[in-house]
């Protein structure tokens, strides 16, 4: 096979200088477009607040205003996501040849690999990653899960377990925002059959961490995405036409709204369009992106459309309109 080039390689023979296909142009640099000395303080949630009223009303208000926020106090274990993020680290740190045991196949969204869409101008990202399913267990490949550590799919089996009490919570609360319960909100994203999508972004040191981005602009094509990042900053968010560190916090989750909760909501919730930067030291992030499964019918929710509420998106099934996502052809 023939060898393939991972950032990760990159890094290790870039020692102050950077190939040239990850130079961003000047409306990207980070070093150029980046609010600098700001931490944007996107709201910061505490799901263990007895108040339940108070904590959907602030679900609701940063899902409309913010489309990112982070929950403290979420009820997942920091064992459970420390060892999450233990396994994953040690997946990235095994020899270039054990990590391609588990690489993309042609066709397949799930693996270890490096690129995902066509990037602006034909860039690339400074970034490798590794997609799996991990939810609901008849959509699991286990063919994409590392073997190598041996502890690495109880880890994850563990973290998800936990998982689905935070959606929960955070569906009831987008719901009750629009006039909706919880599982419709649910239901029209997939029901049961809405997917979990685990990604580790594994972004290696940088020499050039003003001129290269770890993934570029965008919204993600979730309903919600759930992410633990590792201690390293490198998350921004597009705010009043500016790009902004946001600030890490310790075990926070953080809630990133999709296109398809924008969608279903008609627009009352945005999706936030948010980037990442890189560093001299090695930053990991753990989102789980919750996807509708590819023939699932994804639009806005009929009972929030009327004579006086007409639809402002199309509907589709959510395979298409992730083709066009990723093909950049407008939905
Ligand atoms: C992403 O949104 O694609 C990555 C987020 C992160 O690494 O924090
Ligand atoms: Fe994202």
């Amino acid at each position: 096979m023939a060898e393939v080039i991972r950032v990760q390689n990159v890094s290790s023979f870039s020692k102050n200088d950077i190939p040239a296909e990850f130079i961003r142009s000047e409306t990207e640099q980070p070093g150029i477009t980046t609010v600098k000395g700001v931490n944007l303080q996107v709201p910061v949630i505490d799901f263990s607040n007895p108040d339940e009223e108070a904590v959907i009303e602030q679900v609701v208000e940063a899902s409309r205003h913010w489309g990112m926020y982070q929950i403290v106090n979420h009820g997942i274990p920091s064992h459970v996501i420390a060892n999450l993020q233990a396994v994953g680290k040690t997946f990235f740190e095994l020899p270039q040849q054990e990590k391609e045991l588990v690489s993309k196949i042609p066709g397949s969204v799930e693996g270890y690999g490096t690129l995902l869409q066509k990037e602006v101008e034909g860039k690339k990202g400074w970034v490798d990653h590794l997609f799996h399913k991990v939810w609901p267990t008849s959509a699991i490949n286990h063919r994409f899960w590392p073997k190598n550590p041996s502890s690495y799919r109880e880890a994850n089996e563990e973290y998800v377990k936990y998982l689905h009490g935070v959606i929960d919570k955070l569906f009831k609360s987008i719901g009750k925002g629009i006039g909706l319960e919880g599982h419709e909100v649910r239901e029209a994203v997939g029901g049961d059959k809405l997917e979990y999508l685990l990604k580790i972004n594994y972004y290696p040191p940088c020499p050039r961490p003003d001129l290269a981005l770890g993934v570029p602009a965008h919204t993600d094509m979730s309903a919600l995405t759930l992410l633990v990042p590792n201690e390293v900053q490198g998350l921004q968010a597009f705010r009043d036409g500016h790009w902004y560190d946001v600030k890490y916090i310790p075990n926070a989750l953080v809630v990133h709204i999709g296109d398809q909760v924008e969608i279903l909501s008609n627009g009352k919730y945005k999706a936030v369009l948010h980037r990442t930067t890189v560093c001299d030291q090695t930053r990991m992030s753990w989102p789980v992106f919750l996807e509708p499964p590819k023939d699932h019918i994804v639009g806005p929710h009929p009972k929030l459309i009327d004579d006086q509420n007409p639809p402002n998106f199309k509907t589709k099934t959510y395979g298409d309109y992730a083709y066009c996502k990723l093909n950049k052809i407008p939905q």
